[in-house]
């Protein structure tokens, strides 16, 4: 690669009009026009500072995202021509944070435009693999690129730039608080607890042991979910509190998570898959195995719900149960584990 350096009367990379590589005279180029700030000094310093100001305008709208993204309520619409709806701080927050990625692209632009060495450049074909002259060209190359930018000298320009790219990292570890708050109890307790009803989870019935068969598997949910859904308009906590009830022949029950936890051959397991949280209720009877159907996670029911196969890291937890006086099903205890995947605070 030649490059001829408007002002010296010798191209870089080359000698006495030939390349120092290739040894082949260097063909001259037609007539160049030198830019405003080549000749003028007060062009330069303009130029120059119109590239600060990009850069810094960058780190403002770099700021402004983060500051929108704390501010701007995530559940409010505005109604945009062209898109319709959006969500305020989405579009608040991309808009700026564009915005910032956007500076530094044009400030980077104009930088090299006006104020880098303008070189006209040919390129001959040659072999691929570089000879060591040229791989020593070429570095010596990067270092003249590097000192003929003026990073070193022209500070404002470097600081301003180093300021926009250090700050726009920031959004993104900023933004991490989408992932949600922090779940600290919320995901160790259920809302079962001692004398809790159990129902089924299609029709809201109190189940009696006899109404479930050997090898029969119903879905069910603690009686006291409907009136906090009721007050509270979501499903976190049935998300958290679904079972299934199996019943197995009391002699095929290798072992439970606690002593007398079943209720004549009935077992209550979390319906919530400890690998990342499918709801399971695929059950094989012969086996006593409880399949999940999104990575194949298997679970032995008859053995303390323990993994035998599949990424889950844990067994299922199981609810202690009994019956009430009026003979309803009904849990013995709250879990004494948390439900669910796995959590960093779950120790
Ligand atoms: S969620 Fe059950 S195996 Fe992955």
């Amino acid at each position: 690669m030649n490059e001829i350096q408007h002002g010296s009367s010798d191209p870089i990379g080359a000698v006495d009009g030939h390349d120092v590589v290739s040894g082949k005279p260097i063909v001259p180029l037609g007539h160049h026009e030198l830019r405003r700030a080549d000749i003028d000094p007060k062009a330069a310093i303009r130029a120059e500072r119109q590239v600060a100001t990009m850069f810094s305008l960058s780190s403002l709208m770099i700021v402004s995202s983060i500051v929108a993204f704390i501010k701007v309520p995530n559940d409010t619409l505005v109604i945009l021509p062209l898109f319709g709806p959006v969500n305020a701080n989405h579009i608040t927050v991309g808009s700026l944070l564009g915005l910032g990625i956007f500076l530094i692209g044009t400030g980077a632009i104009h930088w090299a435009k006006k104020l880098m060495p303008d070189v006209e450049v040919t390129e001959e074909r040659h072999a691929f693999a570089s000879s060591a002259e040229d791989k020593a060209a070429f570095g010596q190359a990067i270092r003249d690129g590097k000192a003929a930018s003026g990073v070193g000298e022209r500070k404002i320009i470097r600081r301003s730039l180093l300021g926009a790219l250090a700050l726009f990292p920031l959004p993104l570890v900023v933004f991490l608080r989408d992932l949600g708050p922090m779940p600290n109890k919320r995901l160790r307790e259920t809302i079962w607890d001692k004398d809790i009803q159990i129902l089924t989870d299609a029709t809201y019935r109190p189940i009696r042991p006899e109404d479930i068969p050997i090898g029969g598997l119903v879905n069910a949910l603690p009686a006291n979910l409907l009136k906090i859904e009721e007050e509270d308009g979501n499903l976190n906590e049935r998300g958290k509190a679904s079972i299934i009830l199996i019943r197995m022949a009391p002699a095929d029950i290798v072992s439970q998570q606690g002593e007398g936890w079943d209720y004549q051959g009935i077992l209550a397991y979390s319906k919530i898959c400890t690998h990342v949280g499918c709801p399971i209720s695929l059950y094989q009877q012969r086996t006593h195995h409880l399949l999940c159907p999104c990575h194949q996670s298997t679970f032995d029911l008859a053995d303390s719900g323990n993994v035998v196969f599949g990424p889950a890291a844990r067994r299922m937890p199981q609810l202690p149960i009994t019956v009430n006086a009026q003979g309803y099903l009904v849990a013995a205890s709250g879990f004494k584990e948390p439900i669910g995947p796995s959590f960093w605070e779950r120790g």
